[in-house]
């Protein structure tokens, strides 16, 4: 664009403004007021919102500063309780990565996170992404933050036709020629908020928008097709049975996971690999039953069908794997997605409370 730092400055004027309020976010007025946003929630925040929308994130960024409410508290969590915690979130390797992170900031950085986007890179599960808003955010560094809204914005107002992802590095260089030297944390957070309520996937509201005029795409009347995407491979299907099983005196047959690999780390049922052909042992002697109803669900790779096998087992059932959890202690809301699918389905068979 001819004035990057005009555009720049409508922007930031229109940030002001309508900047929304949330909970990790100091607003404009209290940054001029020199209130500084906390990295620690900035971090936080940011991880969370990887893949996930800022609606979905709300509770579990109240429930995790509550319970948490700095790096040192969330450093000395148990690993178990953090992973309940995310439940529902999904992509656990981000939950297993944040409290490596939160450990090695407290060990190796005397509990401050670093200020400079090489230094947070360096910490576990902080990429080009989380490094570069943490620094531009927290830090008001002239780190440029590219996420899927940034891609999205870049592609209307430049007018790019390339399809996604070949266009990312050119998306990139646009998103780095617009970030300003002055603001650029209030900067970042802006174009992400012109992304999620005025420049949306499907209908961009181009009337109300502060980048109407430089905006090339709508003079070409092709902002709602923007950004163009290459398709995607078809993600195959794959199979598998978990067993849900319960004894006499209410507790359930759960297992933790091993701590690498899909859902690694959580709390879910015994069953079998997911492939194409599942065979897995029955986790304990029992009647089990099929139950009727099998789960669907969709990971990034692939879909996953799950047989659910139910059985009510004696007192005194000796599971050769996992461990009887006491209905007291069992949250159903502590199991990732597609186990708590499979809790649903089999609850109404061996009664859930
Ligand atoms: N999405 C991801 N990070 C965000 C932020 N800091 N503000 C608004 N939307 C976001």
């Amino acid at each position: 664009m001819r004035d990057d730092a005009g555009a720049a400055a409508i922007l930031l004027d229109w940030y002001d403004r309508n900047a929304r309020a949330l909970p990790w976010r100091v607003s404009p007025a209290e940054r001029r007021a020199g209130i500084r946003p906390d990295p620690y929630r900035v971090w936080l925040s940011e991880v969370m919102l990887q893949q996930t929308t800022v609606a979905a994130v709300k509770d579990y960024f109240h429930r995790f500063t509550t319970l948490w409410p700095d790096i040192a508290a969330l450093a000395a969590a148990p690993d178990d309780a953090v992973m309940a915690e995310w439940a529902g979130l999904g992509y656990y390797a981000r939950a297993r990565n944040l409290l490596k992170c939160a450990r090695a900031v407290v060990s190796d950085h005397a509990g401050r996170f670093p200020d400079t986007r090489d230094a947070l890179q360096k910490l576990p599960g902080i990429g080009p992404y989380t490094s570069a808003a943490i620094a531009a955010i927290a830090f008001d560094r002239a780190e440029t933050v590219v996420d899927g809204n940034v891609e999205r914005v870049m592609a209307r107002l430049h007018a790019v036709e390339t399809p996604l992802p070949a266009a990312k590095p050119e998306l990139t260089a646009h998103a780095a020629a617009l970030t300003p030297a002055g603001r650029p944390g209030d900067y970042a957070q802006a174009v992400m908020d012109l992304g999620a309520t005025i420049c949306t996937p499907r209908s961009p509201a181009c009337g109300i928008c502060p980048w109407s005029v430089p905006c090339a795409s709508r003079r070409l009347g092709i902002a709602g097709e923007l950004p163009r995407k290459s398709p995607k491979p078809a993600k195959p299907v794959r199979l598998g049975v978990v067993y849900v099983g319960r004894r006499a005196d209410g507790a359930w047959l759960l297992e933790t996971r091993e701590p690498s690999g899909l859902l690694g780390g959580m709390l879910g049922w015994p069953g079998s690999d997911w492939g194409e052909a599942p065979v897995a042992k029955p986790p304990a002697p029992g009647d089990w039953q099929e139950i009727g109803a099998e789960v669907r669900h969709t990971f990034t790779h692939f879909h996953l069908r799950l047989a659910v096998r139910a059985a009510q087992l004696p007192d005194g059932s000796e599971p050769a794997r996992g461990r009887f959890v006491p209905r007291d202690a069992f949250r159903p809301a502590a199991l990732p997605t597609v186990m708590r699918k499979a809790y649903d389905l089999a609850a109404s068979h061996l009664g859930g409370d």
